[in-house]
């Protein structure tokens, strides 16, 4: 049997450059999960301990499992379905149907969208001056979002329609240009906040809480969640790194490619914890903050620095909504790649199908936290907004994960894989890196997935 040695170059989609395909995997990578998610769970879970769980977690599956996902894209070179369709070997084209973990995406953005729009809309109250009193800015993160259903919805709408203009733009004029311009200016924001956080007391204080680890504070549920957000802040198991790899120059290393991105996506999270922290512990507040951490805590410390804390917080929220709108991108464009290649739609056609599907959902999931429609949009008492987190945060993306790991660690061929990854990485590493993605990676996968069923324990 022949066996294709080289990547497929007969391309539909345009190339990225290779720095553009860098920040646009990077892009995605870094989103709400590393600024806004990573530091209240650290908070939540206590510190250190899962801050520990989370870096082994990445280093040992995610990484691993983005060198696959990048492969597959890579050698594939069409959406996610058609990949596996054409890399799958004759008698096993059913593979075709986990490239519809693509449309897991669109899930993801129905309460992504929501988020952002929560973002945009602190970035203009921003100016009418930062809540003293922590009761003060908690009742207005509540009022948000328990009364104002309409105020939600306009900014729900605004954050889908930049997100789809800039993928209607396609690949080498929206996504490679917007992450070239937007990821230099988040680093820039993020790494200026964390020099001036050194100058504080709490940043000592922040440091031992995010590095000295304090087994004592960690229980099964923790390690679950720190597994489950190492694949969700990597963007990992739903096709996002798939298509864009899609696009990835011929000359361009996957290997260090994925390295690249793991690190930046990594130290990112670890700068905007340590941010974060520095401000609370200064100001003497308590690490548990819940998801309304960068919401209601973190605005009413920066009112203690005066001006300096408006500029602060308004430098932090555009981050924040810079590194949101790169990942929303990467979360729309898997399915409008699909509705281009398979349906011969055009990119316009398919944006606007595919926005107004989640645009319509995230409306149902925004409303599902009011307190006047909130019971209409609850299955079973829980909020459709939380349903969706975690179908897809908890069930669907380790699902995707592990469809992944399978098929390039058993499925396609050895040779095939050896060929397209051995002269990056060495034969030694090669074999590293699959014995993870054939043991590492499926067994955590599986022992998270079972966990968080509840059929496991432990
Ligand atoms: N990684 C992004 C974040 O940390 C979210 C995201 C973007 C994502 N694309 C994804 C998550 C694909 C899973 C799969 O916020």
């Amino acid at each position: 049997m022949k066996i294709i040695y080289k990547r497929q170059t007969t391309m539909k989609v345009a190339q990225f450059s290779r720095i553009g395909f860098i920040m646009a995997a990077a892009g995605s990578a870094v989103g709400l999960g590393n600024i806004w998610k990573f530091p209240y769970m650290t908070g939540e879970y206590g510190g250190g301990a899962f801050v520990l769980v989370y870096l082994i977690t990445i280093t040992f599956v995610g990484f691993s499992v983005m060198v696959a996902e990048m492969l597959v894209g890579a050698l594939g070179r069409l959406d996610t379905v058609g990949s596996f369709e054409k890399l799958a070997p004759p008698n096993q084209k059913g593979w075709k149907y986990a490239g519809f973990m693509g449309f897991n995406g669109l899930i993801i953005m129905t309460f992504y969208s929501v988020v952002i729009g929560w973002i945009f809309y602190y970035l203009f109250e921003i100016f009418s001056g930062l809540p003293i009193q922590t009761d003060q800015a908690k009742a207005a993160f509540d009022a948000l979002v328990g009364e104002k259903a309409g105020i939600q919805i306009f900014w729900h709408t605004v954050a889908v329609i930049i997100v789809g203009y800039i993928v209607h733009k396609g690949i080498k004029g929206g996504i490679e240009k917007f992450n070239l311009i937007l990821m230099p200016t988040l680093l820039l924001i993020l790494f200026g906040m964390l020099a001036y956080a050194m100058t504080l007391d709490g940043f000592s204080k922040a440091w031992d809480f995010m590095f000295a680890s304090d087994w004592s504070k960690i229980n099964s549920e923790a390690i679950v969640r720190a597994v489950g957000h190492s694949f969700f802040t990597l963007s990992l198991g739903m096709g996002a790194i798939m298509t864009y790899a899609a696009s990835l120059p011929k000359n361009a290393s996957i290997t260090k490619t994925a390295f690249i991105v793991t690190f930046m996506d990594t130290l990112i999270a670890l700068v905007a914890g340590l941010v974060i922290y520095s401000f609370l512990f200064h100001e003497g507040a308590p690490a548990a903050q819940g998801p309304g951490l960068v919401f209601i805590s973190l605005p009413v410390v920066l009112s203690n620095f005066g001006t300096l804390g408006t500029v602060l917080a308004l430098l932090f929220f555009l981050a924040l909504a810079f590194a949101g709108l790169t990942s929303a991108i990467s979360l729309v464009e898997p399915v409008v790649q699909y509705l281009i290649d398979r349906f011969g739609w055009t990119r316009h056609k398919a944006v606007i199908f595919s926005s107004l599907l989640y645009w319509l959902v995230g409306i149902g999931a925004l409303l599902s936290y009011t307190k006047a429609w909130g019971a209409l949009f609850s299955i079973g008492g829980k909020p459709l907004f939380d349903i969706l987190e975690y179908t897809t945060d908890s069930i669907l993306l380790p699902l995707g994960g592990l469809l992944i790991a399978i098929f390039v660690g058993y499925i396609l061929q050895k040779e095939r894989v050896y060929a397209a990854l051995e002269h990056e990485m060495g034969e030694k590493y090669f074999n590293v890196w699959r014995f993870s993605i054939r043991y590492i990676a499926p067994i955590a996968l599986v022992f998270m997935m079972l966990n968080l069923m509840g059929i496991l324990n432990i």
